[in-house]
């Protein structure tokens, strides 16, 4: 990067030759939305760091001295002078090749055979070799439970065809508070919750907490274990919502 723009400055870039301001280091991707671009991805959150698992973010960028690239953009830093180029055949090839792959990992998810459908691919030519065919890997799940929820329920564990989401161990996760934000998130939505008799159970996790019950209303409504989290992290709740509280262990 240059020393010329320390990080955060203004600066002028390109979008298919045309200038646009922007902010020397921010994700390129979200630089493009913020102009009202379309750019595919299943893995990014603004509220949480850029992985680049998905691959599905791709652009071409010519730098200044006119070298050209396909790079994922949700983690390529916004730099002046670059001009950056949507659905060109490049991109268009490898994006239905991604498309390809990540459709071989979760065959039967109806968002990722939407998408696909979309840039025009089937996706019957490839079977990935893994143990889940439901989970294409972009590891959203786990950023958010660590830098949003502040949990680190889970983790990636194991390599190769055997690599997956889990919690450790492969048990029920003591620190998950059922919060739901990873079943929210979920690209392919494969990870689950359901609510009954009064407990809500994150599926994937294997985690099944009791609903705290509202002072005022009766109705039960969000984990005690998740009030308990956010009390803490928070410095305090109002006591009310506890006190009809179901004990949670
Ligand atoms: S959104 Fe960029 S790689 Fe997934």
């Amino acid at each position: 990067m240059s020393e010329t723009h320390p990080f955060g400055s203004p600066v002028t870039f390109n979008i298919g030759g045309k200038p646009y301001d922007g902010t020397y280091g921010e994700s390129l991707l979200e630089a493009l939305r913020r102009y009202g671009y379309e750019v595919p991805s299943l893995c990014h959150h603004e509220a949480v760091t850029s992985y680049g698992a998905c691959r599905l973010c791709l652009v071409e960028i010519v730098d200044k001295r006119g070298r050209r690239k396909v790079s994922t953009s949700c983690n390529f830093p916004v730099q002046a002078g670059i001009d950056v180029r949507l659905d060109t055949p490049d991109v268009q090839k490898h994006r239905r090749v991604v498309l390809e792959l990540l459709l071989a990992m979760a065959p039967d998810s109806p968002e990722l055979r939407e998408l696909a459908a979309e840039h025009g691919v089937q996706g019957d030519r490839l079977q990935a070799d893994q143990q889940e065919h439901d989970c294409i890997l972009c590891g959203l799940c786990e950023r958010v439970c660590r830098e949003v929820v502040g949990v680190s329920a889970i983790g990636m564990t194991a390599r190769g065809a055997a690599k997956h989401m889990g919690t450790p161990y492969e048990e029920a996760s003591e620190a998950c508070i059922a919060c739901g934000a990873c079943v929210w998130v979920c690209p392919t939505k494969c990870i689950g919750l359901t609510e009954k008799d009064g407990k809500r159970t994150i599926v994937r996790w294997k985690r099944t907490l009791p609903l705290a019950v509202c002072e005022q209303t009766g109705r039960q409504f969000t984990p005690q274990f998740l009030l308990e989290h956010y009390a803490k992290r928070l410095g305090g709740l109002d006591p009310i919502v506890f006190k009809k509280a179901p004990p949670y262990r």
